[in-house]
């Protein structure tokens, strides 16, 4: 019997399902949308108008009488939600500006609960953009992080953005006991159906430098090393989400995303709620520069680490790439 052309294949013909766009349409395993994509905004309270931030291509610092216009641009990309950070008027060794409730995050809350109903709005609970050392908590008197110390100015911050309409808060510092701290003060103020969004792995990344100029909030002496994972930290990383969820975290967020989608996908494995990543400022940044160079293709590269993100087992990604993203999803690329 001839072999060439036989029924009986030697070998998968795993091209079969790919041969036409129909058939690689039809049997895509992993489909992302812009509604589980949340969109970094950052608000300024020294500003009139947006300031561009350079190492964050497209992305700009908004006056708080503006931030409505962006909300509005993400509300027609039909982007999931809003993740908002603030810059003080003022910063002091406590970052006590982070717990004002006249601060550029509890004013941008409040314009924004009016102007986007359609969006989730997460506010971002940290001290570092509103302390004059850039530390994400308060020091003691040798100048290491206090870590109990933080964790009433923790709680204050996300009271006053509960107040202001934030319908998720979302400590970033690290601190130990930060969630149980923020869902007792929640709770005690008549917020217990606002939903905490842990950053529960988080990993003292190289990956966030754009972030500390777009927020200025880079630590004026030594590093975050004291508090945030050591990225080498698998099995650490896994404890840290334990301890968030017991201590009543909603959803639990890795970060940085692309390295880090080990990480990504033994929470989805082992917990049973939502798992968010966050692509940061540092994984856009060093795209935008590849593509800049002509070295890649920027819509194609940054849907593929996207769609990577998502089937690692995240259901919600932040990223500064969710209103492009959800511009170049809709055009339905090949
Ligand atoms: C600070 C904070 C950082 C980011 C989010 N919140 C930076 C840091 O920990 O130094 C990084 C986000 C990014 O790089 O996009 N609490
Ligand atoms: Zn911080």
């Amino acid at each position: 019997m001839a072999l060439v052309g036989s029924a009986a294949a030697a070998f998968a013909r795993h091209h079969r399902l790919r041969r036409t766009p129909a058939l690689r349409r039809l049997v895509r395993e992993t489909r992302l949308d812009p509604s589980q994509l949340v969109l970094p905004v950052f608000v300024d309270a020294r500003l009139d108008a947006p300031v561009a931030i350079s190492a964050l291509p497209g992305h700009m610092r908004w006056p708080v009488s503006e931030i409505a216009r962006q909300a509005e641009r993400a509300a027609a990309a039909k982007v999931g939600g809003l993740l908002l950070f603030g810059l003080p008027q003022e910063k002091d060794h406590l970052g006590r500006a982070a717990a004002d409730p006249l601060g550029p995050v509890p004013r941008a809350l409040r314009a924004l609960r009016a102007a986007a109903p359609d969006l989730a709005l997460i506010a971002d609970v940290c001290l570092c953009e509103y302390t004059t050392h850039g530390h994400c908590g308060a020091l003691d008197a040798d100048g290491a992080i206090d870590n109990d110390a933080t964790l009433p100015l923790l709680a204050d911050a996300a009271v006053v953005y509960a107040d202001a309409g934030a319908d998720v808060l979302a400590p970033s510092d690290m601190m130990d006991g930060r969630v149980a701290a923020l869902r007792g003060a929640l709770d005690r103020e008549g917020h217990a159906e606002r939903a905490i969004l842990s950053y529960a792995a988080k990993f003292a990344s190289a990956y966030y430098g754009p972030f500390r100029e777009a927020a200025e909030c880079a630590p004026q002496s030594g590093d975050r090393n004291a508090y945030q994972l050591d990225p080498p930290n698998g099995r650490e990383a896994m404890a840290e989400l334990r301890d968030d969820l017991a201590e009543g975290a909603d959803l639990l967020m890795v970060k940085p995303a692309g390295p880090y989608l080990d990480i990504v996908a033994a929470a989805r494995a082992r917990y049973d709620v939502p798992i968010a990543a966050y692509q940061v400022s540092g994984e856009y940044a060093a795209l935008h520069a590849a593509a800049e160079r002509g070295w890649i293709d920027l819509p194609r590269a940054a849907l593929e680490s996207l769609v990577g993100i998502a089937r690692a087992g995240a259901g919600v990604i932040v990223t500064y790439f969710a209103l492009d993203a959800a511009a170049w999803l809709a055009e339905d690329r090949p």
